[in-house]
């Protein structure tokens, strides 16, 4: 049985070089620790083979020009550096989690120009991040905290600074007995899970909201592209909380969740239905090719 996260055997790939897991430590003065100058990759290991991974590689890099700073690695470097893990741990099915950020240094005031660019990349066996929702549907509650505009925070990037409404919301839901919350946008329009996409079926057609102002997911991407492959209309567009009642099906996307149905989102209930488990099966397939 794994131990704590900062508790483990195992290496860790840091700055470089192969660190011991106990000792990838960073100081309290770490400028992300205060600010939250940190981006990151959550990536899948399937049967030895990284699902995706130069796109990871390349938005980790995008994700840190979006926060103005510049991961001192090649995508190259951050692919090799990532199998370097895999193959230390002796892994073949894992979950990669590359992290960038800015490291302690001349500075400790907000700006940080002089202070490191930092990146490492850690990998542990991960279940179903939702366990057995996978199966009967998962439970999501409605987050009380919205989705941030573009022009309030850089909602494209995967940086650390935007989960903290996600922790928050998360939490609330798990009192409830739900697995996750849906999060609305600043407008009010449907957004996402804490770390997932989400799509709805209607009349066998597939409604998503437009990535205006959330990760626009590399799952979501891929079963869009499933879906298309299927002539099944997708529909990428704003969505009203009041629309919700009208869906059939609903599931969410990310490297974490893969495809995970939903049962329920506060008082509204989905089947999961056969589109559901044809795109969560293919997923599955997909992945492992
Ligand atoms: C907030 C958020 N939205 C969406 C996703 C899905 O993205 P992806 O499919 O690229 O993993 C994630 C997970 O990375 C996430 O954290």
């Amino acid at each position: 049985m794994a131990g704590a996260y900062d508790d483990r055997d195992g290496k860790i790939w840091m700055d470089g070089a192969m660190v011991d897991w106990r000792d990838a430590n960073v100081h309290l003065l770490t400028h992300a620790m205060h600010y939250a100058s940190s981006v990151f990759e959550g990536e899948r290991c399937y049967n030895g083979k990284i699902f995706e991974s130069r796109r990871h590689s390349e938005r980790l890099r995008y994700s840190a020009e979006c926060l103005d700073f510049e991961i001192p690695y090649t995508v190259d470097e951050i692919e090799a550096a990532k199998q370097q893990v895999l193959a230390a741990n002796g892994f073949t099915d894992a979950y990669v989690r590359a992290i960038a950020w800015r490291g302690a240094g001349e500075d400790m005031g907000v700006a940080a120009k002089r202070n490191p660019v930092r990146l490492a990349i850690a990998a542990w066996e991960w279940g179903n991040y939702y366990g057995d929702a996978k199966m009967k549907g998962a439970r999501l509650d409605i987050a009380k905290w919205k989705r941030p505009s573009p022009e309030t925070a850089p909602s494209h990037a995967k940086a650390a600074g935007l989960y903290m409404i996600a922790t928050m919301s998360k939490h609330a839901a798990e009192a409830k007995g739900c697995s996750d919350a849906m999060m609305f946008d600043y407008r009010g329009y449907v957004a996402e899970a804490t770390g997932a996409n989400i799509f709805f079926v209607k009349d066998g057609e597939v409604h998503t909201p437009d990535p205006d102002a959330f990760l626009n997911g590399i799952t979501r991407q891929t079963v869009i592209g499933m879906l298309n492959d299927r002539q099944i209309k997708v529909h990428e567009r704003h969505i009203m909380p009041e629309e919700l009642e009208g869906f059939e099906q609903c599931w969410l996307t990310g490297t974490a969740a893969e495809v995970t149905p939903v049962g329920q989102i506060g008082d509204y209930n989905f089947e999961v239905g056969a589109l559901t488990r044809d795109i969560a099966q293919a997923y599955e397939r997909l992945v492992r090719q």
